[in-house]
Order: C-alpha cells, then sequence, then structure tokens
C-alpha cells in the first residue's frame, strides 16, 4: 500500500476525504477545488453521477436525483428518475470517485478508513460495508464519527491527562455526542451517544416551516410542498439551506418563494428550531451523565460538522454545561482528520475496536468500564430478523375485517386500562410467547404473528396480504411491493409521539427478575427466545387518528 492512508467520512450532504502521506501529513483531496464532495447521486443514462455533476443534475431532474443517500440507508431500493436502484450503488459511486481521486494522487489505491455515525448499529453499518466493497475496498477500518473527531481534537491540544472532553457533532442528517477521558497515550471513549433524525436537514425544514406560516396554509404552498413542479420545490430547499446558513452570520435573510421574497429572521428561525435544538442538548447532558460525569468534570465542548454553525447551538450547550465550546472555522473536515490520524499503516487493513457499543438511550445508566469490546468482523448486509410471512389462515381471518381489528384496538386498551386484565394477559402471554416471569409496566405483547395482524388492521389500508420484515432499527411491513416502515422506539421516547406506531422491544432485565424496554440488538442471544424467530413487542395506541408509517 506504499504507506499511504485514506480516510473517508461519509456524510449526508458531504463526503469528505483526507490523505495522509507516508511522512505522516494530511490534507483533504480536492473536488472541483472543494474539500467537501457532495454526497449526491443522480441517474443519467443509465450511469450513477456523483459530486458537483450530480448537483448539477438535481436542477434540472430532481426526480433522479437523491441528495442525501445516507438517510435512505435503511430503504433497500431508491427509485431515480423511474428506475430502482439498491441504495449500496449510491453510496458505492460516491466511494468510488473518492478513491479514484485518491489513486490519482497517491498513484495506487490507499488504506482506507471510513467513519459512521456513533448511533448506527450492525445493519446500517452493514450496508456501508457493502457499498465500500463494491466501491472496490474488501477491507476497510470503521470508525465512530465522534471518535475520529475526538483524536483530531485530543492529537492538536495539550489537554491534561485525565481531562474529559465533549465532541459534540452536528451535521446534516445526524447527531453525534461522545465523552473522552484523555489517556497516557491517548483516550478513552466514555459516554457516546446519538440521534438519527436530527441535523442540518431538519432545521432547514424548519426555515420551511417558518415560511409556511408567513404564506398561510395556501393550495398553492401546499402543492408546492407535495413536489407537484420538483424543480420548483427543489429549489425551495435549496433556499431554505442557504437561508438558515446566512443566518448564523445574519439576523435575517430573503427567501425567494411562489414569486415574492420573504424574510426570515434569526429570532424566527431561532424560536422554531429551539424544539429540535433542545433535543441534542439533552442528549448531550444524558451522555455526559452515562459516563459518570457531571458538568463540572468537563474540560472543554467541541463543536463538529457545518450544522453546528448556528449560534444557538453554542448558546444552548454554554447554557446548560457552563462551558463556552470551542468552534473551528470548518467543522465539516474534524471527522476524517481525525479518522486518518487513528490508524496507522499496519492497522489501517482490520477494523479498530469497537469503540461504539450502541447507546442505550435510558437516561443515566450506571457508568460502563471503558475497555472498548473485541472488534466484531464488518457487518452483513442489512440482515433481518425474521421475515414473517402470515399463513393463509391467518391472512384469512385478518380480511374479515372488522371483527378482528376491533378485537386488536381494545385489546392493547383494556390491557392499559384494566390492571387485574393486564397482569393476566402479560403473564399468560409473556409465558406461553416468551416462556418469562412477566413485567408489571408493558402494555401489550406480540408474537410475530399477533404483531403482523395488528400492522395490517391498524395501518391505512390495513386487510390483505403482508409480510413483516423486523431488523434491529425497524419494522418493515410489505403490502405488495409497498414497503412500509416503523422504527423500533427507545424507551425515553415513551409516551411523547403521536400518530405514530410505537414499537417497545422488551428483554429480561440484567438482574433476571421482570423485563427493561430495550431495543432489538441482532443476535443478541440473551433477547431471541426461539431460535431468532421470536420477539416481543409493547404496541401503543397513539391519540390523534391512524397509525402511519414513518
Ligand atoms: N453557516 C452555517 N450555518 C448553519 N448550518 C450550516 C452552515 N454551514 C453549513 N451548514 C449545514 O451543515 C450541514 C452539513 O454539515 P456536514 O457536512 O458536517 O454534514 P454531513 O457530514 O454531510 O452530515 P452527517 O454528519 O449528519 O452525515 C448542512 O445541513 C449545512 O446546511
Ligand atoms: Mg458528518
Amino acid at each position: 500500500m506504499g504507506g499511504f492512508r485514506l480516510s473517508v467520512d461519509y456524510g449526508t450532504s458531504h463526503t469528505v476525504a483526507v490523505l495522509a502521506e507516508p511522512g505522516g501529513r494530511t490534507r483533504p483531496l480536492l473536488f472541483d477545488g472543494s474539500p467537501l464532495l457532495p454526497s449526491t447521486v443522480a441517474a443519467h443514462d443509465g450511469h450513477l453521477l456523483t459530486g458537483a455533476e450530480a448537483l448539477r443534475a438535481a436542477r434540472t431532474t430532481p426526480a433522479a436525483t437523491e441528495p442525501n443517500p445516507k438517510r435512505r440507508i435503511t430503504d433497500g431500493d431508491v427509485l431515480l428518475g423511474g428506475r430502482s436502484y439498491p441504495v449500496t450503488a449510491l453510496i458505492a459511486a460516491t466511494f468510488r470517485t473518492v478513491s479514484d481521486e485518491a489513486r490519482r494522487v497517491a498513484g495506487h489505491r490507499p488504506a482506507l478508513t471510513v467513519t459512521h455515525p456513533a448511533g448506527w448499529g450492525a445493519s446500517r453499518r452493514g450496508v456501508l460495508a457493502a457499498a465500500v466493497a463494491s466501491a472496490g475496498y474488501d477491507t476497510a477500518a470503521y470508525v465512530p464519527e465522534p471518535v475520529a473527531a475526538a483524536r483530531f481534537f485530543t492529537a492538536r491540544s495539550g489537554v491534561p491527562v485525565g481531562a474529559h472532553l465533549v465532541v459534540y457533532d452536528l451535521g446534516a442528517g445526524t447527531c453525534d455526542v461522545a465523552v473522552l477521558r484523555r489517556t497516557g497515550d491517548g483516550f478513552d471513549v466514555v459516554g457516546v451517544g446519538g440521534l438519527d433524525d436530527v441535523g442540518g436537514l431538519d432545521l432547514d425544514a424548519v426555515v420551511v416551516d417558518v415560511l409556511g406560516r408567513a404564506v398561510g396554509a395556501t393550495g398553492e404552498w401546499r402543492r408546492l410542498l407535495a413536489g407537484d413542479r420538483p424543480r420548483d420545490r427543489h429549489a425551495l430547499w435549496q433556499e431554505a439551506r442557504e437561508a438558515k446558513e446566512a443566518l448564523s452570520r445574519r439576523a435575517s435573510a430573503l427567501v425567494h418563494v411562489l414569486g415574492r421574497d420573504l424574510p426570515v429572521s434569526r429570532e424566527d428561525f431561532e424560536a422554531a428550531s429551539r424544539p429540535v435544538l433542545d433535543r441534542t442538548v439533552a442528549l448531550t447532558g444524558q451522555v455526559i451523565a452515562s459516563a459518570g460525569l457531571t458538568n463540572t468534570d468537563v474540560s472543554a465542548v467541541y463543536l463538529v460538522g457545518g450544522a453546528s454553525r448556528v449560534p444557538l447551538v453554542a448558546t444552548l450547550l454554554h447554557r446548560a454545561t457552563g462551558i463556552a465550546p470551542t468552534v473551528l472555522d470548518q467543522p465539516e473536515l474534524v471527522v476524517a482528520e481525525g479518522a486518518v490520524l487513528g490508524t496507522g499503516p499496519a492497522r489501517a487493513e482490520t477494523p479498530p475496536p469497537d469503540e461504539n457499543p450502541t447507546p442505550d438511550p435510558r437516561p443515566a445508566p450506571p457508568p460502563k468500564p471503558p475497555a472498548p469490546a473485541p472488534a466484531p468482523a464488518p457487518a452483513p448486509p442489512a440482515a433481518s430478523l425474521f421475515d414473517f410471512t402470515p399463513p393463509p389462515g391467518l391472512v384469512a381471518r385478518s380480511q374479515l375485517g372488522a371483527g378482528v381489528a376491533v378485537v386488536l384496538f381494545l385489546l392493547p386498551i383494556a390491557i392499559t386500562l384494566i390492571p387485574g386484565l393486564r397482569t393476566a394477559v402479560m403473564n399468560d402471554l409473556l409465558r406461553t410467547e416468551l416462556g418469562l416471569d412477566p413485567p408489571g409496566d408493558v402494555i401489550a405483547v406480540f408474537s410475530p404473528w399477533l404483531l403482523c395482524l395488528l400492522v395490517q388492521q391498524l395501518t391505512p389500508n390495513g386487510s390483505g396480504k403482508s409480510r413483516v420484515r423486523v431488523d434491529d432499527e425497524s419494522i418493515t411491513v410489505v403490502r405488495g411491493d409497498k414497503p412500509e416502515k416503523y422504527l423500533w422506539e427507545h424507551v425515553n421516547s415513551f409516551g411523547t409521539e403521536k400518530d405514530r406506531l410505537v414499537l417497545h422491544a422488551l428483554s429480561p432485565a440484567p438482574g433476571g427478575s421482570g423485563f427493561v424496554p430495550k431495543k432489538l440488538v441482532l443476535g443478541d442471544p440473551a433477547w431471541l427466545p426461539s431460535g431468532g424467530r421470536g420477539f416481543a413487542a409493547v404496541v401503543e395506541r397513539r391519540s390523534g387518528g391512524r397509525f402511519r408509517p414513518l
């Protein structure tokens, strides 16, 4: 490999690649003169375009373009211009562009390190690994994004041994937080957590909401949002992003929408974006607490990711932690810069220790020892826990419709309202389904077929044949060729969401008595009761209408 090393931070909006020369000097690869390669991919004449070419295509043929393939990583296939592409092909296209440029600069293909969000479990890491492999890299090292960022900061700053640092990374699609302790020869990751649904794109949506309120809910506005005119819709989101970025520097910005120039003030934007940013600040507090620390134990808070430029981010973090965060000029480059530092030539071809146990989002769990778990092999592509097609008799029963639906609607509600019934039904279901002692605080437990029936009946167009696919992050219901996805919810969102089918997985509590709600973990033998085919889910009906897929 000649000693060159390459790191790639595959981002929701941008991909950053940094090359380390044999002498140790590092530099970002440039694409059209910029270190930020747009992650956009566009289909054109049977080829996949990447980077600036894809962005250009997006203006004229938005329907043939995917601006953020990373956000589609669990979708399997993506429709571009009427043709379906595996999401791995989209991601691989960008990795190929990077690999070609690295090979041109280095003269050969360097060893590769790839970063991923801290919150990604085995299945999403598996899709990423499959894409990297199909771009020609059978072996690569993988490292969580905040860990890479921490390496960058600790390499540069004279942090004393024993000091604790917080890395807060707000990119376009995710928010990752890590707490690190400086050691004699590096650092330990003592806390890590992520939000997969919070990033700069959600702040773009905030600008669109603010505009919507200014315009009023006219039919024209609704049609624009619905994408009746895809080019105009594309232009609206582009303008919203530019306005958001401008508001980091100015008190107001103009957005051209429906033939007029509308002002958006920083004040309105900050008020509307507060709930989104508050979640990231709360996450930061949880990660600090999960490391067994308080704010006074933290020496520095580092901001990473383009969206961390929003001034309210630093303000809220400062207020919550009492520490003025450190901001860099180019927070987008930090992750890739740190990833290339963390691997020497000998390590670059093998996965590093998994410094990223999938975070448990319960508030303040007891501190974990910092020792990293042994490294798993690169995960296989998006394995499902099971695919379940109801047997014909079950489908026939579900097509009976109303009667079964009413029972299934009423069952969780009755169980919720009548404690005695809850206990009785829970005991019975848990014993028969799982052979376990019942918990006291669940609403309903369903076996695969019952879940399948329930989803059929509770969702729109709920009757008819369906297949349920369960993986460690979501449940997908496939009716015909139309998949609908429901995410497994974390326990700390319990009771806060509306109009969502909320499914909580259960697993035996560590002490052996009762249960604790838990995210499904692929392949965890303590959790899968019968050869990987059974599972329990708590299903709760939310107020405000029927369940809708995400
Ligand atoms: N000045 C700014 N003010 C606010 N937001 C900004 C600014 N500059 C860039 N951004 C936002 O930063 C985001 C891109 O950041 P970055 O490149 O770090 O994300 P990413 O790595 O692609 O995403 P992720 O890490 O979530 O996968 C975009 O949403 C962009 O609009
Ligand atoms: Mg990023």
